[in-house]
C-alpha cells in the first residue's frame, strides 16, 4: 500500500538518517544488516504479473532473506506501508509491511512469509486505499475490521497475530497481491476502467520520458 504525505528529506542528514533506519528494520525483522540494500523496481498496474497468484515458500534461503530487505528498502524508500513481492516481479507469497504512522517513530517492519487468514471479525471497515502499483490513485475498500493472520517468518517459525485497524486493511491488501488481486478489483467497473486507462496513459508516458 502507498503511504501518502510522508516524503524523506534530501540531503546528508537524510542519508545518515536512513542508514540507521535501514540498520533498526534489519535489526527488527531479524535479518543479518548488509550495507548495500537494493532498491527494486515497481512494477505499475496494468501488468500481467499483478494478476497471477505467487506460489508458496519452500524455506528460508539466503535469497529470501535478501529479497525480504529489498522489498522493505523498496517500500521504505517508495514510501509505503506495505509491499507484495510480485510488485517487484517475484512471483512468491511474501509480503513485507510497517504501518507506524508517526513520522520519527521507531519503525515497525513484518516479513510474512506464505501468510494465511485465519478468522476475520464480523465488523467491517473502509479506508481509502492506495497501491504503489497505481500511483495517484485511490479508492474507498470496505474489508473486515480485524482479522488473524498466520505466516512463517524468516527464522522458519510460523508466527501468529491479530491485526485491526490499518494494519488489518494493509494485510488483506498485500494478501490480495499474492492472489492477483488488487484493490480496484473491489471497486465498480466503470471506475475501474477509468484507473485502469489512466494507468496505461502514464506508463506510455513514461516510456517515453
Ligand atoms: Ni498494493
Amino acid at each position: 500500500m502507498k503511504r501518502s504525505k510522508i516524503k524523506r528529506r534530501a540531503g546528508d542528514e537524510a542519508q545518515i538518517t536512513a542508514r540507521i533506519f535501514d540498520a533498526a528494520i534489519a535489526l527488527r525483522s531479524g535479518i543479518e544488516y548488509h550495507t548495500v540494500m537494493t532498491i527494486r523496481p515497481i512494477i505499475i498496474h496494468p501488468d500481467p504479473r499483478l494478476k497471477k497468484t505467487a506460489a508458496p515458500i519452500a524455506e528460508v534461503t539466503p535469497a529470501i532473506e535478501r529479497l525480504a530487505e529489498d522489498m522493505l528498502e523498496t517500500m521504505y524508500d517508495a514510501p509505503g506501508i506495505g509491499l507484495a513481492a510480485p510488485q517487484i516481479g517475484v512471483m512468491s507469497r511474501v509480503f513485507v509491511m510497517d504501518c507506524v504512522k508517526e513520522e520519527g517513530a521507531a519503525p515497525a517492519p513484518l516479513v510474512l512469509l506464505n501468510p494465511v487468514i485465519t478468522w476475520v471479525s464480523e465488523a467491517l471497515s473502509t479506508y481509502e486505499e492506495g497501491c504503489l502499483s497505481i500511483p495517484e490513485h485511490y479508492g474507498h475498500v470496505e474489508r473486515p475490521a480485524e482479522i488473524d493472520m498466520q505466516w512463517m517468518g524468516l527464522d522458519g517459525k510460523t508466527h501468529a497475530q491479530r491485526f485491526d485497524g490499518l494494519w488489518a486493511t494493509c494485510a488483506q491488501h498485500e494478501l490480495d497481491h499474492l492472489n492477483g488481486k488488487l484493490f480496484i478489483d473491489y471497486l465498480k467497473p466503470m471506475r475501474r476502467q477509468l484507473i485502469t486507462r489512466k494507468m496505461q496513459k502514464f506508463k506510455r508516458e513514461q516510456a517515453r520520458s
